[in-house]
């Protein structure tokens, strides 16, 4: 087995300008700030403005990580995004990012795996990396949820939001990204859907008047699945590594509600103080909570050489994961 492993060198986010409080929803659904903190957690989210898109977000975190690590963009050896809301179902948001940041000797694709976008594009850049054929791969997960919103359906509407961020990965023969877990069950797949748009059901008139391309979901049903996935998977990997939730210096999961999150930290035995939580400011960015939060851990100085990091995802799909880090600087 290769000795190669993988490891975050650079850590980078992007959020766009524009917030919407929960206030600002109140006046376009029939909802109220009370409601969506007290049963999510969320204070306001980041959207895009007129003609922004995932690629504009995913290029300025490219663009921080080359500044971060000190690298040229031809040195990049592959992009991958994770998005269910690419610019374009062809050409990738990859390919985009990849002209935008001028990296010629990159190839690159988009991911797409909902929530669980990251955590899957990290196993797929650790994959490459411990192939040893690749120096430098970039991971980011992103999304512009606005964009599949339908801003009359109160359910969903007020828990999303865009935003984005990303690592660069290099070769380590030390610790970096020492294992990693990931699950899909696809009979889940009904209760987060955005049913039109694709080849099922093409886009026409009659389904955009049934409102087919925005996303729909049970959300009791997804909350439900989202606890056990994510607490399941967590826990495994900590029992596969000889570890507990205590050796845990950093839980960072994915952002989707402050209960589910705080279900699933108490589940596998870590307490609150280790626990990220930042969905009061941003909402749920999908693919973009994991990457935004890990980034955030960094520049605040709340990972150090050698500790433990534990990312856990769960989303549409579904699909679900966990990936160990211990930290090497
Ligand atoms: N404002 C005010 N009232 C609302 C709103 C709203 N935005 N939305 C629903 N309600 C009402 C409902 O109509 C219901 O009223 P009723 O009792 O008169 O019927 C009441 O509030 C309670 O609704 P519930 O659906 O029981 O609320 P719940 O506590 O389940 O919270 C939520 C709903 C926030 C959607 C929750 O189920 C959830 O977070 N689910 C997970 C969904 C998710 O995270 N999806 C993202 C993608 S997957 C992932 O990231 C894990």
């Amino acid at each position: 087995m290769s000795s190669i492993k993988a490891k975050i060198v650079a850590t980078a986010r992007s959020l766009p300008e524009n917030i919407m409080t929960n206030h600002d929803l109140e006046k376009i659904v029939d909802t109220s700030d009370h409601w969506i903190q007290s049963r999510t957690g969320i204070k306001q989210r980041h959207v895009v403005g007129e003609n922004e898109a995932s690629s504009d977000i995913s290029t300025k975190i490219a663009l921080t990580l080359l500044e971060k690590s000190q690298l040229s963009p031809t040195e990049i050896d592959v992009i991958i995004v994770g998005t269910v809301t690419p610019d374009h179902f062809t050409p990738s948001t990859a390919a985009i990012v990849q002209n935008n940041i001028n990296a010629k000797n990159a190839w690159g694709f988009d991911l797409s795996a909902a929530c669980s976008g990251f955590i899957y594009g990290l196993e797929t850049g650790s994959s490459l990396i411990k192939s040893g054929n690749y120096n430098n791969v970039m991971v980011i997960g992103v999304d512009t949820m606005t964009s599949i919103l339908d801003f009359q359906d109160r359910d969903t509407c007020v828990i999303f939001g865009d935003g984005g961020g990303g690592v660069l990965l290099q070769q380590t023969k030390n610790n970096g990204i020492i294992d990693s877990l990931l699950h899909m069950d696809g009979s889940g797949g009904e209760y987060l859907i955005i049913p039109g748009g694709g080849s099922k059901i093409p886009a026409s008139v009659k389904s955009v008047e049934n409102r087919d391309h925005f996303i729909k979901q049970d959300g009791k049903t997804v909350f439900k699945h989202a606890v056990r996935g994510m607490a399941d998977v967590s826990s495994k990997i900590l029992k596969n590594n000889n570890l507990t939730g205590n050796d845990i210096s950093l839980f960072i999961p994915h952002q989707a509600n402050k209960r589910i999150i705080d279900a699933a930290a108490e589940r596998c035995g870590i307490s609150k103080e280790r626990v990220l939580i930042n969905i009061g400011k941003y909402g749920n960015t999908t693919a973009g909570t994991i990457p935004i939060a890990l980034s955030e851990a960094v520049d605040d100085g709340k990972i150090k050489n050698g500790d433990y990091v534990l990312l856990s995802s769960f989303g549409a799909g579904f699909t679900w994961g966990s990936i160990l880090l211990k930290w090497e600087d």
